[in-house]
């Protein structure tokens, strides 16, 4: 029996900073409203010249680097995007190439927030199967092409950045102690399509279109649906919430993240908060928050991190891996 185990994590944010002093020069906002109503103080915002696909060779670079394996290793490219550079060919295959992989599997997933934990998913049932060894998982987005700049009510709440997570597939140790990605739950309910959408694309409109939402409606949802997913996960796995050593929440807004992390029973101390600083950056945002927790040594070898995300559609999953 094979498990999925993290060997590695990098992550990527464009140079420039857009502060909330900053935006609220050109929209109709201010820097108290913003940091009440979701704990972001500031976004990094891509160059012009600077495509998704840039961001995650930057992040990807980095997990290989950090995992010490070869690209000549990496069987699976799996990128977690819902701002890809086309339309078509998939974002992953241009990725793969720059990073000078030239075997394997390589394609884009799109379950827009909760993207990284889809392709997580996705790459553990690869690994497991025995259908890959070595799978790079990237989540990598330029939101801030897809913003309407002129709408307060959602601009203010995303950036643009990339994460990446080398996994590989190890034999399996029948003990609790076992490393490596213990249970995944994926859901999805597409009635709620409409509450959080981009209002254009290729079949539709012919143009790529701007994100809209219901914030209300996206919050009362997240709440109880990433509090229901994380509560089955810790179920499957046969683990209490008061074993998790890290809580590594989509860092969507954190009266979100602390609504869930209360009604999980899991401190607020517990939590890696990365929202403050980099927005929501939709798929990038867990790795993003992974790589800081592992950088700066909260997230260490034997840690019990628990994910959890939810996005447009909705779509929402959660993980449970011991590091
Ligand atoms: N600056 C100042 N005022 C604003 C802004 C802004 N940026 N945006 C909205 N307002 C105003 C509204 O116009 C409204 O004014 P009114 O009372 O005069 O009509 C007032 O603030 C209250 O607006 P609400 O939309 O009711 O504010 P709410 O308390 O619901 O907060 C928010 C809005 C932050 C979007 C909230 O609904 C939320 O967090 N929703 C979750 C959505 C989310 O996090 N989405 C991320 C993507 S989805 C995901 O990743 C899970």
């Amino acid at each position: 029996m094979l498990r999925s185990k993290v060997l590695g994590c990098g992550a990527y944010l464009p140079e420039k900073v857009l502060t909330n002093q900053e935006l609220a020069e050109t929209v109709d906002t201010n820097n108290n409203w913003i940091v009440e109503r979701t704990g972001i103080t500031k976004r990094h915002i891509a160059a012009n010249n600077e495509l998704t696909s840039d961001l995650a060779v930057a992040a990807a670079r980095r997990a290989i680097a950090h995992a010490k394996v070869e690209v000549e290793e990496i069987d699976l490219l799996i990128l977690a995007t819902s701002t890809p550079d086309n339309t078509f060919p998939a974002t992953a295959t241009k990725v793969q190439s720059t990073l000078g992989i030239r075997h394997g599997a390589a394609f884009d997933i799109q379950a827009v927030c909760a993207g990284f934990i889809y392709a997580l998913s996705v790459a553990d049932n690869f690994l497991r199967s025995g259908q890959a060894k070595t799978a790079l998982i990237i989540g990598a987005e330029t939101y801030s092409r897809i913003l309407d700049w002129e709408d307060r009510s959602t601009c203010v709440l995303f950036g643009d950045g990339a994460g990446a997570i080398i996994m590989q597939a190890c034999p399996l140790e029948l003990n609790a102690n076992d490393v490596g990605v213990l249970a995944v739950k994926l859901r999805a309910d597409g009635r709620h399509y409409d509450a959080l959408h981009v209002d254009g694309g290729v079949s539709s409109t012919q143009t790529a279109g701007y994100l809209r939402m219901q914030g209300k409606e996206v919050y009362r949802h997240a709440v109880v649906n990433l509090t229901n997913i994380a509560t089955e996960v810790l179920k499957d796995a046969g683990i209490e919430a008061v074993d998790i050593d890290w809580l590594v929440p989509h860092q969507a807004n954190l009266r979100i993240m602390k609504a869930v992390a209360d009604r999980l029973e899991i401190p607020q101390t517990k939590m890696i908060v990365t929202v403050d600083q980099h927005a929501n950056t939709s798929s990038a945002s867990i790795p993003l928050a992974l790589n800081i927790a592992i950088e700066d040594g909260r997230i260490k070898a034997g840690s019990l991190v628990l994910l959890e995300a939810i996005g447009g559609g909705f779509v929402w999953g959660s993980a449970l891996i011991r590091w």
